[in-house]
C-alpha cells in the first residue's frame, strides 16, 4: 500500500503520543510533580527530535516497528521536555510561554518545575533501560549518546555559555560554539541512536555527526529568525527583549537566513550519504524547513536546490 509522507508521519506521531502517554507516570494521585512531568512532555510540541530518530532509523534498514525503537524516541522527547523546563526556569530564560501554555514554573512553581525536570531526565534513562526487543549493546550505547548530550559536553555547557553571552562581544564562532552545544548536541545523540538501532556502519556514522551539526545550527537559526513572530506558542520577542546574543542579532535576519540555508545544503549532503535505504527522512526535514521557512516570511514552497 502507498501512504503519503504525511500520513506516514502522522502515524509516526500517534504512536509516539500513545507511548509517551504509557511511559509517563500517571498523575491522578501522586501530585504536582507527576502532572507536571506529564504537562511539560505531552503539551504539544513538534516531535522534531522522536520523529528524525524514527525516520532516520527506518532509512539505515532499521526495523522501527520494534517498539523498542519508538521507546527510544519516547526517552529522547522526554529528555528534551526537561531541557525546555530548565531552560524557561526565571534563572535562565524566565519565559512565560511554552507550547502555547503557560510555563512549567508558572504553572506549578519553580521547585516543581525543578524536580520535575530532573524526574524526566532519570525517567528518560530508565525508559532505555527498560526497552523491549533491543540487544543491551544498543541501549547501553543510546544511554551514552544521551549522558554525553545532555551534560557538561553538551546542553548544560551550552545553556551556560548562551546565559554568559551577554558579557561576550557577539563573536561569530563563539555564538556557533554555543549553538552547536545546547542544541546540535540532542540532535547528535538522536542521530547516532538511529544508527546505533540500524546498525549502521562508521562512515555513515561520520555522515550524521556532521548532520547533526548542520541541522543543530539550521533549527537555532530558524528559532532566533522566529523570535518576533507571534502563534510560536512561546513569549514574543524573548531574545531581543533579553538581549540574547543570537546570530541574528550579531549578523542581521538576511545573513543569519543565508547562513540557514548553507547549513541546509549541507545537511543535505551528509543525509543522502548516511541514509542510503530511504527518503523519509529528506522529505522530513525538507518539509520542516519549507513550513517554517514561509512562517518567518521567506518565500515558499522553496526547493533547497534553489537556494543562493
Ligand atoms: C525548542 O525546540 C528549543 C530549541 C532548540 C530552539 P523545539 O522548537 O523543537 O520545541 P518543541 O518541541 O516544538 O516545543
Ligand atoms: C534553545 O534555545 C534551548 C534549548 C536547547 C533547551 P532557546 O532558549 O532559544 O529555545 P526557546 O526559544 O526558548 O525554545
Ligand atoms: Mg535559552
Ligand atoms: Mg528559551
Ligand atoms: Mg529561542
Amino acid at each position: 500500500m502507498n501512504v503519503s509522507h504525511e500520513d506516514d508521519v502522522a502515524h509516526l506521531c500517534d504512536a509516539l503520543e500513545k507511548r509517551l502517554q504509557q511511559l509517563l507516570p500517571p498523575c491522578e494521585l501522586h501530585g504536582a510533580v507527576y502532572a507536571a512531568m506529564r504537562d511539560a512532555t505531552l503539551a504539544a510540541g513538534k516531535r522534531m527530535r522522536p520523529l528524525l530518530l524514527l525516520l532516520a532509523a527506518r532509512d539505515m534498514g532499521c526495523d522501527i516497528d520494534r517498539s523498542g525503537v519508538v521507546d527510544l524516541a519516547c526517552a529522547v522527547e522526554m529528555i528534551h521536555a526537561a531541557s525546555l523546563v530548565l531552560d524557561d526556569m526565571p534563572s535562565m530564560d524566565n519565559a512565560m510561554q511554552r507550547r502555547g501554555r503557560p510555563t512549567i514554573h508558572c504553572q506549578y512553581g519553580e521547585n516543581v518545575a525543578m524536580l520535575a525536570a530532573v524526574s524526566l531526565l532519570s525517567q528518560a534513562f530508565g525508559v532505555i533501560a527498560r526497552a523491549p526487543d533491543l540487544a543491551p549493546e544498543v541501549k547501553s550505547q543510546a544511554s551514552a549518546a544521551l549522558s554525553v548530550a545532555i551534560g557538561h559536553l553538551g546542553l548544560a555547557q551550552g545553556q551556560f555559555l548562551d546565559l554568559s553571552a551577554s558579557h561576550n562581544s557577539g563573536d561569530v564562532e563563539a555564538i556557533m560554539l554555543t549553538n552547536e552545544l545546547k542544541t546540535s548536541s540532542l540532535f547528535d545523540a538522536v542521530l547516532q541512536i538511529a544508527a546505533i538501532a540500524a546498525g549502521a556502519q562508521p562512515l555513515a556514522r561520520e555522515h550524521l555527526r556532521s548532520l547533526a551539526r548542520e541541522m543543530g545550527q539550521a533549527f537555532q537559526l530558524m528559532d532566533d529568525l522566529a523570535d518576533g513572530l507571534s502563534h510560536t506558542g512561546k513569549d514574543a520577542h524573548q531574545d531581543r527583549d533579553k538581549k540574547r546574543v543570537t546570530l541574528v542579532a550579531a549578523l542581521g535576519a538576511e545573513v543569519a537566513y543565508h547562513r540557514l540555508c548553507q547549513h541546509m545544503r549541507r545537511a543535505d549532503s551528509h543525509l543522502l550519504n548516511a541514509c542510503t535505504a530511504g527518503r523519509a527522512t529528506q522529505r522530513f526535514i525538507h518539509a520542516w524547513f519549507n513550513k517554517y521557512a514561509v512562517f518567518i516570511g521567506q518565500q515558499g514552497p522553496y526547493s533547497l536546490s534553489e537556494a543562493r
